[in-house]
């Protein structure tokens, strides 16, 4: 956050920094840290405090607002503060293992970080033998420490302070997104990634000088690093960087996630791998190392269409529970200006001028972690069917333990609602390398993902906050059914089903809103749940996927042993753990399945199980056979996926709350989890 002359209090500074990372909490939370500059001392030096908490940002917040120095202005006119939450990778979550990370205990250089270095031991190694103390656990303390070593060993005095940066970078390995503060730059922000999300807000009430930031090159030997640690920067000017005309106030703001910004501005900058960005003397500029024949020349300034409202609670309790209750909305974004009712069309922009080349494919591979992998195994059978291709469904992690063969002949999907997850973007460029066609299906517009893959579907489904996804699921869900129809407009053989699929997508949001009606009957079946220590969740075909979905969100949420069987595969072992004490929800719907499923049901109730049934409307046989019934609505197979996961995603939530936990942040899980 930087704020070029506008004088600020330090209890604005800290508001604006804390308000960022509450909006971000979703993502990690075991502890935070602030630094901001300290007031001046007798000699007129800048010094940087910094403020560290284990814990919710809340626990940050009230240390913050115990300092005696809040409503003190800060006697400079340039304002950087950095923030961050941490999500422990290296060491336990504590204030010292906290960011900022410091070089020394005179916080000459701090550093905030998202990510993970690889190669940390050995800069770590290295550092202790130049003398170097470490203090914390933490992988990222060898970045302030290392340019620290870097600017000690300056040959000139005019080293920019991203020449520094830049020297740094070069060393490290891995993932990340870093903004650096030195009490050596005062008022001077430097900012850069790799494999980690960063962007950069802009605000101002005045007109900019441009819209379009050029990039700058140094052309530098990477072997000689004296030579780069003293090249100076070009020398800045109004065509070289960003400010305000007139050197009138312009605020910039760096962030992870366009939701810790948005309440300020909508204007964004993405910046790409390696991307440098300096703020000195309130002015933007953006440079690289060297300069590839692929390289965008500059970085436009991008406006979002995001809401503040979207990223708010509402009358609800909780960001998931908004999230289950949007899906009627959610589930028409995701179809909005795309399926065509009246002349049973599909179209989806971002990949048409694709299809042909996706239609003459191999086989379509269908990549994602998680709930996202959840969505890929839900319409796999639809897309087999409608595309008549192969399809593959892999978890990303396990498809690159398994250095997968791909060819230029592929068609690779990657589903993730971030659009940062590190497992999928490593897939996506795993596929890349091998000249698959890549095709992302994110929620998020400007993701790593959507930006990486050669075309792709935006879902559309609104900011989603509640660490548990559900409405991004169903949107995925949708998303995928839509790619399906697109691809078999020409087959006459299907006309009459995707007629049927197509008909099925209209009513989806009445549908949806009736499963949601069965709210307060969930809340019940809960109540009577809450206690046990395990639940199955039981089914098969097209609705294997909701049960494998219902599982995860109950484990993660509710921290019950949860597991999501095939009903297929009950005699091979599960059935073992069936007895009256065992709670099993079974899913069977009025599909091709149905009477395999009564089997399942029966060898349940042989073994005094009491399941409890999620059915159609209509079905009047397993109720004969249930402890209890939640009755759904009745839509076309392929589809009911979307409405048999509702009452799991419901039940997770009333358990979870039921259990005494904050639902919205599960221990030990992050919403974006952009490490490997
Ligand atoms: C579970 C959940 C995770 C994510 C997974 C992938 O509720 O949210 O399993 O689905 O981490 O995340 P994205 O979709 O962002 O790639």
């Amino acid at each position: 956050y930087l704020n070029y002359r506008v004088p600020r209090t330090r209890k604005e500074i800290y508001e604006t920094l804390i308000k960022g990372l509450q909006r971000l909490e979703y993502r990690g939370y075991d502890s935070a840290g602030v630094a901001i500059d300290g007031n001046n001392n007798e000699d007129k030096e800048r010094f940087i405090k910094l403020v560290k908490k284990r814990g919710k940002v809340k626990a940050l917040e009230e240390e913050l607002y115990k300092q005696d120095d809040l409503d003190s202005k800060t006697d400079f006119e340039t304002h950087f503060g950095i923030a961050h939450t941490r999500w422990a990778t290296h060491g336990a979550p504590s204030a010292i293992n906290s960011h900022p990370q410091r070089s020394d205990k005179g916080n000459e250089f701090v550093v905030i970080h998202n990510g993970i270095i690889t190669n940390y031991k050995d800069l770590r190694k290295f550092l202790e033998s130049k003398g170097y103390e470490f203090e914390s656990e933490t992988d990222t303390e060898t970045i302030p420490k290392l340019i620290k070593y870097m600017y000690d060993n300056r040959e000139s005095e005019d080293t920019s302070f991203s020449a520094l940066v830049e020297r740094v970078i070069q060393q490290l390995e891995g993932a990340f997104a870093l903004v650096f503060k030195s009490i050596h730059y005062p008022g001077e922000a430097v900012a850069t990634r790799r494999g980690s999300p960063l962007l950069i807000g802009v605000r101002s009430k005045y007109k900019l000088s441009t819209e379009q930031i050029p990039v700058l090159y140094r052309t530098c030997n990477i072997e000689n690093v004296k030579n780069i640690c003293n090249s100076r920067m070009k020398r800045l000017d109004s065509s070289t960087c960003l400010h305000a005309v007139g050197d009138k106030a312009v605020e910039f703001f760096f962030a992870s996630d366009a939701s810790a910004i948005i309440e300020h501005t909508n204007r964004v900058i993405f910046l790409e791998d390696d991307d440098i960005a300096a703020v000195t003397d309130g002015k933007l500029s953006i440079h690289r190392l060297e300069r590839s024949a692929s390289d965008d020349p500059s970085r436009a300034i991008q406006t979002l269409q995001m809401e503040l409202q979207q990223i708010m609670k509402g009358n609800f309790s909780a960001f998931m529970q908004k999230e289950i209750f949007e899906q009627p909305e959610s589930v028409v974004n995701t179809m909005r200006g795309r399926v065509n009712f009246e002349s049973s069309t599909v179209l989806l922009g971002g990949l048409k001028d694709h299809l042909k080349e996706i239609r003459r494919c191999r086989r379509l591979i269908i990549i994602g972690c998680g709930t996202s992998y959840h969505a890929a195994v839900a319409t796999r059978q639809v897309l087999e069917e409608l595309t008549e291709l192969p399809v593959m469904v892999e978890l990303a992690s396990d498809f690159l333990d398994r250095n997968t063969p791909v060819f230029r002949d592929d068609v690779c999907f990657f589903i993730s609602q971030s659009g940062e997850t590190a497992d999928t973007l490593m897939a996506l460029r795993y596929c890349k390398e091998r000249r698959a066609l890549t095709v992302g299906i994110t929620n998020t517009v400007g993701s790593s993902i959507s930006r990486e893959t050669d075309c792709g579907v935006h879902i559309n489904a609104g900011p989603e906050i509640g660490v548990a996804s559900t409405k991004a699921y169903t949107s995925q869900f949708v998303s995928l059914v839509m790619f399906g129809l697109m691809m078999s407009e020409d087959r006459i053989s299907l006309q009459k089903r995707r007629q049927e699929i197509i008909s099925g997508l209209k009513s989806l949001p009445e549908m949806i809103k009736e499963v949601l009606s069965l709210d307060e009957k969930i809340h019940d079946l809960a109540l009577e749940l809450y206690k046990q220590r395990s639940l199955l969740v039981m089914g098969r075909g097209y609705n294997y996927a909701t049960c494998l979905e219902g599982a995860l969100k109950i484990k993660e949420i509710t921290y019950m042993h949860s597991e999501g069987i095939l009903a297929g595969e009950l005699k091979h072992g599960p059935l073992a753990l069936i007895d009256k004490q065992m709670p099993v929800i079974m899913v069977i719907m009025k599909d091709p399945c149905f009477t395999k499923c009564q089997n399942a049901l029966q060898q349940v109730t042989a073994r005094q199980g009491r399941p409890i049934i999620l059915c159609s409307k209509e079905d009047t046989e397993s109720s004969k056979f249930a402890y209890k019934t939640i009755e759904l609505p009745h839509t076309v197979d392929c589809l009911q996926g979307v409405l048999s996961v509702i009452p799991l995603q419901l039940l997770s939530f009333h358990l979870a709350v039921l259990r005494g936990y904050d639902v919205d942040f599960p221990r030990n899980l992050a919403k974006s989890v952009t490490v490997e």
